[in-house]
């Protein structure tokens, strides 16, 4: 590659889960801090990352079309970074197949993004798909200010090894960040401006660390030092596996007000078998019964969900299954998709592949389901009078937007600013939002 002069701006384009909207945000701090800005809106930049996702799909193809489509205003290409999963998964094929791509670095060594950068200016190309881990962290500079709601990374990588999912690959084993290390990454987000922090994890219920009383905790022990933080109001986590729920976690809920009433725990699929052939080590009823405890200790709780239609061999008695456990739950919200085998999982060389158009018409069937149970769990909540967080303007004047403690969207009118906490009544639910009304304005940081 030819040498070239240093970027001025980049763009850093996530995809996928949360982790990753995470991770690139701290790729972009990262570039900041050595004097790149954003660029400005409707502007290609000088750098790009495409921070990718390799779950599902034709990940991969998406990136080389998106890699042939960026393009700068004179006609040149921008400096090419390929980050996240399909970074991890296919490295040196990108680094063959896609020449303007000058920089290919995995969800485990992007803290070394920017020696990276230096080297191809130089116009040399570099791969650096390493796992290292925890070295990451402590690699990068300090968080600078962010919204609202903040992410923040406790645990990486997952050993569940679901027969159907790469992130055990992409993402390497378990690891927890260290308690110290999230503590203070919590309290500068709080400086920064969050009210609300997520954690996030691809199993962060498997969160485990050493508090500073020199105790072994876990999520639920984080959970309970991180709501001693003056100015964070709200605290999520995602995303469990039903098998790392313990007492400690389902009593948090009925007992810690800053943790919000809300539950994403994936159950992929309503048919024992196809959850054994999945490798899920839990069954419908063992879910269900979870889920009973999880509502006794906070009855208002909403639960969200992952399903998978099509696994190899599911057949449509066992598709029904996953009906009925659906119409049992009345999830609030839920995401849903259609089995796609993965290069290198067990589950992609599987016996009993299911053709697309039946995948098809269980995922429509799916989805009219839940959507039904989102609108009924919307419904239920008109009347109710919540705090809202304000995470952005309307669409009109005066208009603004928010996360009740459902994680539902509510917008209502008002003289507000983002990072207010605003108690409101649900008036009116529509499928994906509620209409809301004023009732009295709380805190305000503005
Ligand atoms: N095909 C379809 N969906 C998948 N998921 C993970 N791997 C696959 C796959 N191969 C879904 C699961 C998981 C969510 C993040 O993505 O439902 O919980
Ligand atoms: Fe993938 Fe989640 Fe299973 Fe881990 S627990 S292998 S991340 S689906």
């Amino acid at each position: 590659m030819k040498p070239t002069t240093a970027p001025r701006t980049y763009r850093v384009k996530s995809f996928g889960c949360q982790m990753n909207v995470y991770d690139g945000e701290r790729m972009a701090e990262m570039l900041a801090t050595r004097g790149i800005k954003p660029a400005p809106e409707g502007e290609e930049a000088d750098l790009v990352v495409l921070n990718t996702c390799h779950i599902r799909e034709k990940a991969a193809e998406k990136v080389y079309s998106d890699i042939g489509r960026l393009q700068k205003a004179d006609g040149t290409k921008p400096l090419i970074a390929v980050a996240g999963c399909v970074a991890q998964a296919e490295g040196e094929e990108i680094m063959a197949r896609a020449p303007a791509v000058s920089m290919v670095v995995g969800p485990q060594a992007y803290h070394r993004l920017p020696e990276m950068l230096d080297k191809a200016v130089q116009g040399e190309r570099a791969t650096d798909t390493d796992m290292p881990a925890i070295a990451k962290f402590a690699a990068l500079p300090e968080r600078r200010k962010i919204g609202p709601a903040a992410f923040l990374t406790v645990q990486e990588g997952c050993d569940k090894f679901c027969t159907y999912c790469v992130v055990p690959y992409t993402r390497g084993a378990e690891i927890s960040r260290p308690y110290s290390d999230l503590v203070t990454e919590a309290r500068k987000l709080v400086e920064a401006g969050a009210r609300e922090i997520t954690l996030l994890g691809q199993n962060v219920s498997a969160w485990s660390g050493e508090n500073d009383r020199g105790h072994r905790v876990g999520l639920a022990g984080l959970i309970r030092d991180l709501a001693d933080l003056d100015g964070l109001a709200r605290i999520r986590y995602t995303t469990s596996h039903p098998a790392d729920m313990d007492d400690e976690l389902i009593a948090a809920h009925g007992e810690i007000d800053k943790l919000m009433p809300f539950l994403h725990l994936p159950v992929q699929a309503g048919s024992d078998r196809v959850l054994r052939a999945m490798n899920r080590s839990h069954t419908a009823e063992s879910y269900l019964k979870l889920l009973d405890r999880f509502r006794a200790a906070r009855p208002d709780l909403a639960l969200s969900g992952d399903f998978i239609v099509g696994f190899p061999g599911e057949t449509d008695a066992e598709f029904e299954e996953t009906l009925r456990l659906v119409d049992e739950v009345g999830y609030a919200q839920a995401f849903s998709f259609k089995y796609s085998p993965r290069p290198g999982t067990p589950a992609a060389s599987m016996d009993g592949q299911i053709a697309k158009e039946v995948m098809d018409e269980r995922l429509q069937r799916l989805q009219a389901a839940l959507n039904r149970d989102q609108l009924a769990f919307n419904q239920g909540t008109v009347g109710r009078t919540c705090e809202v967080l304000v995470e952005r303007k309307g669409k009109h004047p005066g208009q603004w937007l928010g996360k009740t403690p459902w994680l539902q969207s509510a917008w209502f009118d008002g003289d507000y600013a983002i990072g207010d906490l605003v108690e409101v009544e649900l008036l009116e639910a529509g499928p994906n939002s509620l209409r809301a009304s004023v009732r009295e304005s709380a805190l305000s940081l503005a």
